[in-house]
Parts: structure tokens; C-alpha cells; sequence
């Protein structure tokens, strides 16, 4: 499976450990920056890259990392087809996946050490959509808001 992964300075160091640590686990890993540390530099640009490697189909999944995950959550979340939560719990990281489709992974590097989000990004990977008529019915109704309310 193809994982594009992004981080700002806030998450870099992480970053990198996670991409070692995804590529040991046999999936492709797509770094979409940053490459150098750069305290200066802003989450949007990198969870833009990961949103839209998703949303093209580049990737079938996206992990992006900050400082709280907040801002690059709330970055995905603008693009169309792309449903991205602040995880830091490994029950959310495949329930996420298993019953709301989640496709983007966000992760604050301040908040979680790197064996915690090594455990929340193996759950989020290995976990699949239930195609169960409830879960069904509820991502329709969002897929129903976003088309009503996305204009591209
Ligand atoms: C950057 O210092 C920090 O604000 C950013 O990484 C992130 O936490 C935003 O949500």
C-alpha cells in the first residue's frame, strides 16, 4: 500500500522515525517534505501535499504530522474526498478507519512519544472500511454535506 507522509517542523523528527519505521512494516512510503528542518516553515504547505496525494489517488492513505496535529487536520479537511482526525489513541487509529472511512491520519509530535504513534499508525494502516449498512449510511450522509457544501 502507498503512504504519503509530511510534517513541519514540529513533527520532522517524527517524522522520520515514522518513515523507517512504516517502510520496515513493507509499505511504500511517499515523503512529501519537509526534507530539512526549517523552524519557520508552515504545516498547511506540507498537509496540502499529503492531502492531495490522497485525494488524487496517489497514495491510499496520508499521515501528516505537527506540533498538536491540529493545524494539519484542520488543513486536510479542506480538500474534498480526503477525512482526516487528530489521533493519539490506538482505538481511535483503526476505529477511525473501520467505521468513518478516516484516510489521513494527523499526529502532534509535542503530545505523543514516537512508540505510541509507531502503535496508532500500524492500527490506522492495517485497518479497513466495514462495509456494514450503518457505517454505509453515516458516510453517505457525509459525503451528502461535503458535495453540498465543497464547491470544487
Ligand atoms: C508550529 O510551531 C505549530 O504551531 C504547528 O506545528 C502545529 O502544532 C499546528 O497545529
Amino acid at each position: 500500500m502507498k503512504v504519503s507522509i509530511g510534517a513541519d517542523h514540529g513533527g520532522f523528527k517524527l517524522k522520520n522515525e515514522l518513515i523507517k519505521f512504516i517502510s520496515k512494516n513493507g509499505y511504500d512510503v511517499i515523503d512529501k517534505g519537509a526534507y530539512t528542518f526549517n523552524p519557520n516553515d508552515d504545516y498547511p504547505d506540507f498537509a496540502e501535499l499529503v492531502a492531495k496525494s490522497v485525494q488524487n489517488g496517489e497514495s491510499e492513505k496520508g499521515i501528516i504530522l505537527c506540533g498538536s496535529g491540529v493545524g494539519a487536520s484542520i488543513t486536510a479537511s479542506k480538500f474534498k474526498g480526503v477525512r482526516s482526525a487528530v489521533c493519539h489513541d490506538t482505538y481511535s487509529g483503526s476505529q477511525g478507519v473501520e467505521h468513518d472511512d478516516m484516510n489521513v491520519i494527523c499526529l502532534g509530535a509535542r503530545i505523543i512519544g514516537s512508540t505510541l504513534a509507531e502503535k496508532i499508525t500500524l492500527n490506522f494502516l492495517k485497518s479497513k472500511f466495514i462495509e456494514e449498512s450503518r457505517f454505509l449510511r453515516r458516510l453517505e450522509k457525509v459525503q451528502k454535506i461535503e458535495l453540498e457544501n465543497f464547491n470544487t
